[in-house]
């Protein structure tokens, strides 16, 4: 992910799903992230990130809404995922993108990443790039089935184990509306 100057970069962690609720009995909804979705996102964040992202970056977010863009899947009342990217001149530089544990490989991820960058076109940016740890095979397995393409390793740029970073490139974002599944 691009350094937001945040000491994030984790990894994975568990946690448990709603109760009485799970990702096949939901319909998910994805929609721009509020100030209000910030419980539930941290929930998402926490339990998806070994260093997760506080509240105070994520309000700090708020605070840049040319550049920041973020935007959640909520299944009924509850945030399952977001994704976020800042938009710089013609690139939209992903900044994250979780889903909670529990409510994974349901395409949510998908869907966040496709309306990600839809937004992102709209709003101008013709390529887009990312960071992803070298060791993170779900992740790269789902920007690279969109069209992201590995264009440079950056040696041990996490700092909490020295793990290189992938990064990733998406070179033409009229590629990514096409010869979608
Ligand atoms: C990466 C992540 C967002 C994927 O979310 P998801 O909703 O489970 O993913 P989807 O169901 O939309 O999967 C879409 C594609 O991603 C890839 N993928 C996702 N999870 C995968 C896994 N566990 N193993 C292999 N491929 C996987 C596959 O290509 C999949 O397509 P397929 O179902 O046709 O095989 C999720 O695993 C996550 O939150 N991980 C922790 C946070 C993280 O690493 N974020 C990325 C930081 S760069």
């Amino acid at each position: 992910m691009i350094d937001l100057g945040h000491d994030r970069k984790g990894e994975e962690s568990s946690d448990q799903p709603f109760e009485g609720e799970n990702a096949e009995t939901l319909t998910i909804d994805i929609r721009e992230m509020q100030l209000a979705d910030l419980d539930g996102v941290l929930w998402v964040e926490q339990s998806s990130f070994r260093t997760p992202w506080t509240r105070t970056m994520f309000e700090d977010e708020f605070k840049n809404p040319d550049m920041a863009h973020y935007l959640i899947a909520q299944g009924h009342d509850h945030v399952v995922g977001y994704m976020g990217f800042w938009l710089i001149q013609k690139e939209a530089h992903i900044t994250n993108l979780a889903v909670h544990p529990a409510f994974r490989r349901q395409k949510i991820g998908e869907r966040l990443l496709f309306a990600a960058m839809r937004l992102a076109h709209r709003l101008g940016a013709e390529r887009a790039t990312l960071e992803v740890r070298a060791s993170n095979d779900s992740a790269q397995k789902l920007y690279a089935k969109y069209g992201f393409q590995l264009v440079a390793i950056r040696k041990k740029y996490y700092n909490d184990n020295n793990e290189d970073a992938w990064i990733m490139w998406m070179n033409d974002l009229k590629t990514f509306f096409t010869g979608l599944p």
